[in-house]
């Protein structure tokens, strides 16, 4: 049996890890939710990984509230920054492989063609800052020769799910309102589904051989919009809710959001020699499997 210690196994993507993970055979799974360990401290992490010796960990947990993080700019860099480096070093030093998730707003949206990883950054906002310094705390705190172990970022965009708090479930909650609805169409992106991406994750923790260490692109074919999205959602689940297209500037958000945050997601797709699915398809297949649950 393998050993994986999922940390955030609470969040949006940690519950579909730890469900992934679970119907994998070979693998014991340690799920950690923020109160069993908090990565932030640093001693909870070292006890953690040196007790159980997992052969790898997956790091899930974040802080994720982009316009609350303006404010609470000390405990975004805490989580973000922070605890991903102190999980990176426990993991380097004890010879477990190390899996990280960052994000698409470590960009600042100027692009005019799909980000790949080795694009300079320029989060415009403090959650982007703290994940891209948690990006930089993971290489840092990560030394492949001395451990014989390796780490991996994986960068995704616009997460969701058919269940929790998410844009998904957001705009299926408002359609019971039956009210007509704004939503931003100018800034392009690709969503992205919590169960393929850990289902990704796992892949990479199973054959570590795969990929070279470092920063990759998850996601989807796209790009598309906000409002394009909430249409398509209405459409898959025959919502009859009017939909109006509003821009960034008519919907005022504390946190700056990049325009343009596409990341490329075929050149992680090439090393599994697989093809990247359409978004609008992704959509479909976890709307799907929402019904049969
Ligand atoms: N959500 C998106 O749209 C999105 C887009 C791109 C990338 N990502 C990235 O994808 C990853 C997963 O995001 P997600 O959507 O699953 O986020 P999420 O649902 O907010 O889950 C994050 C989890 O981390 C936990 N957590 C917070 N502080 C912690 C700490 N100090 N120690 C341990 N756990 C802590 C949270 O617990 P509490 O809820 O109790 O605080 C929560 O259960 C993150 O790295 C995120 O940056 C997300």
């Amino acid at each position: 049996m393998r050993r994986v210690i999922i940390t955030g196994a609470q969040g949006q993507l940690g519950k579909r890890l730890v469900q992934e993970a679970g119907r994998r055979d070979q693998w014991e799974v340690r799920a950690f939710g923020r109160d069993d360990l908090d990565i932030t401290s640093q001693a909870a992490v070292d006890q953690a990984i040196e007790q159980w010796h997992p052969d790898v960990v997956i790091n899930a947990a974040a802080y994720t509230a982009v316009d609350q993080a303006e404010e609470d700019r000390e405990l975004a860099f805490a989580v973000n920054a922070i605890g991903p480096g102190f999980l990176a070093s426990a993991c380097a030093q004890n010879g477990a492989n190390f899996i990280h998730v960052s994000t698409d707003y470590v960009f600042d949206g100027a692009s005019n063609r799909p980000y790949l990883p080795k694009d300079p950054t320029n989060p415009v906002g403090v959650y982007g800052a703290s994940k891209r310094l948690g990006e930089k705390a993971v290489s840092r705190g990560y030394n492949e020769v001395t451990s014989g172990s390796k780490h991996w970022i994986f960068r995704a965009a616009w997460l969701y799910d058919s269940t929790g708090k998410n844009f998904l479930t957001t705009m299926l909650r408002l359609a019971e309102k039956g009210q007509a609805l704004r939503v931003v169409s100018d800034q392009l992106g690709a969503p992205t589904a919590a169960g393929p991406l850990a289902c990704m994750l796992m892949d990479c923790a199973e054959k570590p051989d795969v990929l070279d260490a470092g920063i990759w692109h998850y996601g989807t074919v796209g790009p598309t919009s906000w409002f394009d999205f909430a249409r398509a959602i209405f459409q898959l689940t025959g919502k009859d809710v009017e939909v109006n297209p509003c821009s960034t500037a008519d919907y005022p958000t504390r946190a700056k959001r990049p325009a343009y945050s596409y990341l490329d997601p075929y050149p992680l797709m090439q090393k599994w020699s697989k093809e990247p699915v359409p978004w609008e398809l992704q959509l479909k297949e976890c709307l799907d499997e929402r019904v049969e649950l």
